[in-house]
């Protein structure tokens, strides 16, 4: 602690840890963004109502303009930067690349940290608003279009790409079924 309104915390992004001096009421896309130079979450509305600057946080997605950076203390964050891997594209991106599921990119970083939480919450048995049946002992719902656009409906595409981003999911999920 600095002094009554900063503090310097941990910020664990990525896999690497950054130590930076945040004040109190910093929000997580600032301290990202300003603090240690991660520039993929976006910055689209700053109230949470668009999805640009979606990121994870112990593997489950959050707005990080509505979250504090010291409520992140501890946490494992993985941004945009974070999901390719020994210099892989995440098969997310691959999708979204060969499918056009973006157009001036500005919601994809957050379309695709929200679609990998998504994915995660769907094989976990989480139901979504449009699940048929929620039941306790109903089995994981089918995964289809209507499932995705409810799932990523917290996600705005100003461009429209939407036929294209849900494709790109969906070609995900089978992709990752038939592998396993
Ligand atoms: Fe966070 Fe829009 S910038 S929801
Ligand atoms: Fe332009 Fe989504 S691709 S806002």
């Amino acid at each position: 602690m600095t002094n009554e309104t900063c503090s310097e915390i941990p910020l664990r992004v990525n896999g690497l840890t950054h130590s930076p001096h945040v004040d109190n009421r910093r929000t997580l896309l600032d301290a990202l963004r300003e603090g240690i130079a991660h520039t993929g979450p976006m910055k689209g509305c700053d109230r949470g109502q668009c999805g640009a600057c979606t990121v994870l946080v112990d593997g489950r997605r959050v707005v990080s303009c509505l979250t504090l950076a010291v409520a992140a203390d501890g946490s494992g964050i993985t941004t945009v930067e974070g999901l390719a891997q020994d210099g892989e594209l995440h098969p997310l991106q691959q999708a979204f690349v060969q499918l056009d599921g973006f157009r001036c990119w500005y919601c994809t970083p957050g379309q695709l940290c929200s679609a990998v939480g998504m994915l995660a919450e769907h094989s976990a048995g989480w139901p979504s608003a449009v699940t048929a049946d929620v039941s306790p002992e109903a089995p994981i719902a089918e995964l289809d279009s209507e499932e995705v656009r409810e799932r990523l409906s917290g996600n705005l595409c100003r461009c429209g790409a939407y036929p294209s981003i849900v494709r790109s999911v969906l070609e995900t999920a089978s992709r990752t079924e038939a592998a396993g």
